[in-house]
């Protein structure tokens, strides 16, 4: 491996700023993970992730010392230089949990397997992976969120691929005019581009849902919980000719209770925000109709001839160990990946509610809680974004934020205003606490 070359001007001084910034690193972090009884370490071990009771911002103030407070202050701002990007919604957060997994999720692939571009010829998705059809199966029983008997499955290069490939599906080629492309706004802000960036002759985005009063047949995408406002949705349109895609990204359980498995004609999920394996870029659909299952895998076949059969190899594996970790939590002293994503994103909304409701400048949406049969017991839905709203006389949102290093999606690219923007919650923990760190620090100077 390569040596990392030391800067020639390396000085006294550097080392100084460095090893401040460090210490302070890790007092956030420690007062971060080690604010409840008995947890040490990052282990995964069922005490570890104890609930946090106050404000993790609190907690790091209280821990740092007064007489290092100047100097601690210094480098905050210092820290408060650097640009923090929560526009995408990577979900890099779960990375602990599978570190922690260590082997049980690492696969080998040798030279000579999966050479062919076929998986399974009696399938009509024949690029899909009997072993990843196995799990995804699986995993909807466990978790209770979806109806898998009288479908099949087409596996595609991420849902993104897969809602492309449903418009195609959907779509008549016959028909006098492409055929109308809605959901509600605020909607996900990729599909109007996704409708319209090819300029079809067979589809069109034609807006909000809401507003939506063309007669003929139209397409609804209906996305619950909702990207970005977590709410949790049913179609708006609700005419004889609506076809309807449930994007079902975001229905699982450290984002939204689990009221009942979903139980629609054409369904997606995918690993991105389930497990967080988004570079892994593989979605699945769960469709009733034959017909349109044939269609999605053409369009799949004239896209990508098929989908990455190393990447559904990786999928089976995390999903195997998703389902194992939710099978085994009793028997064995470990949490589930649920039940420590679900904690993790609790902590998150905990955290960011207090910095919010310490000020009046920003809002954010109020949900109930509701029966989750997952974990049988009520849960409070905590939505992978943030939809913040700047009160006042800010009109601007995300230039407002912008101005304060933080980048943000503006409520326009959702159908929305721009006093709203869309913040993601599924970055690291440093960058989650530099977040509230800023909005706290915004509320005390305003
Ligand atoms: C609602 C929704 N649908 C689909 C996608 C696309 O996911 P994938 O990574 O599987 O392409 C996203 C990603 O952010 C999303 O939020």
């Amino acid at each position: 491996m390569a040596k990392l070359a030391v800067p020639p001007l390396f000085s006294l001084r550097h080392f100084l700023v460095l090893s401040l910034a460090l210490n302070v690193s890790l007092i956030l972090r420690t007062a971060y993970y080690e604010s409840g009884e008995g947890s040490k370490g990052f282990c995964l071990k069922k005490k570890m992730m104890v609930d946090v009771d106050s404000d993790v911002i609190d907690k790091s103030r209280l821990a740092i010392s007064s007489s290092t407070s100047s100097l601690v202050n210094s480098t905050r701002s210092a820290g408060r230089e650097r640009v923090i990007n929560l526009d995408h919604g990577d979900p890099t957060m779960y990375e602990r949990f599978w570190r922690e997994m260590g082997d049980k999720t690492t696969i080998t692939i040798p030279g000579w397997q999966s050479l062919s571009y076929l998986s399974d010829v009696s399938n009509i998705c024949w690029f899909l992976e009997p072993e990843f059809a196995r799990e995804v199966v699986r995993l909807h029983k466990v978790v209770g969120n979806a109806v898998t008997e009288g479908r099949h499955i087409v596996v595609g290069t991420g849902s993104s691929q897969l809602i492309l490939a449903a418009l195609y599906a959907l779509s008549s080629p016959d028909a006098a005019e492409p055929i109308s492309v809605v959901s509600a706004a605020p909607y996900y802000s990729s599909y109007p581009s996704m409708a319209d960036y090819q300029k079809s002759g067979l589809y069109k985005w034609a807006g909000d849902a809401e507003t939506f009063d063309k007669e003929g047949p139209y397409i609804e995408l209906v996305t619950s919980p909702n990207n970005p406002d977590g709410y949790r949705r049913q179609a708006m349109v609700n005419r004889s000719q609506g076809l309807l895609i449930h994007d079902l990204a975001y229905y699982w359980p450290q984002y939204t209770p689990i009221s009942s498995p979903s139980d629609h004609d054409l369904t997606l999920f995918t690993v991105s925000k389930s497990t967080g394996h988004a570079g892994t870029r593989i979605g699945w659909a769960l469709v009733k109709d034959e017909e349109v299952v044939k269609k999605m895998t053409k369009f799949i076949e004239l896209n990508t001839i098929g989908v990455s059969r190393d990447s559904q190899f990786r999928a089976s594996k995390v999903l195997k160990a998703v389902s194992d970790s939710c099978e085994q939590e009793n028997s064995q002293d470990e949490e589930s990946f649920f039940k420590y994503s679900y904690k993790i994103m609790a902590q998150r909304w905990k955290q960011l509610r207090a910095v919010v409701d310490a000020g009046d400048m920003f809002s954010l949406p109020q949900f109930s809680p509701a029966f989750c049969i997952f974990f049988g017991h009520e849960t409070e839905p905590q939505p992978g974004f943030i939809w913040l709203k700047c009160e006042g006389d800010i009109e601007d949102c995300e230039s407002f934020l912008r101005g304060h290093k933080i980048i943000t999606r503006s409520g326009k690219h959702f159908g929305a205003s721009p006093k709203y923007v869309r913040i993601s919650m599924l970055d690291t923990d440093g960058t989650f606490l530099q977040l509230i760190d800023r909005l706290s620090a915004i509320q005390e100077r305003e």
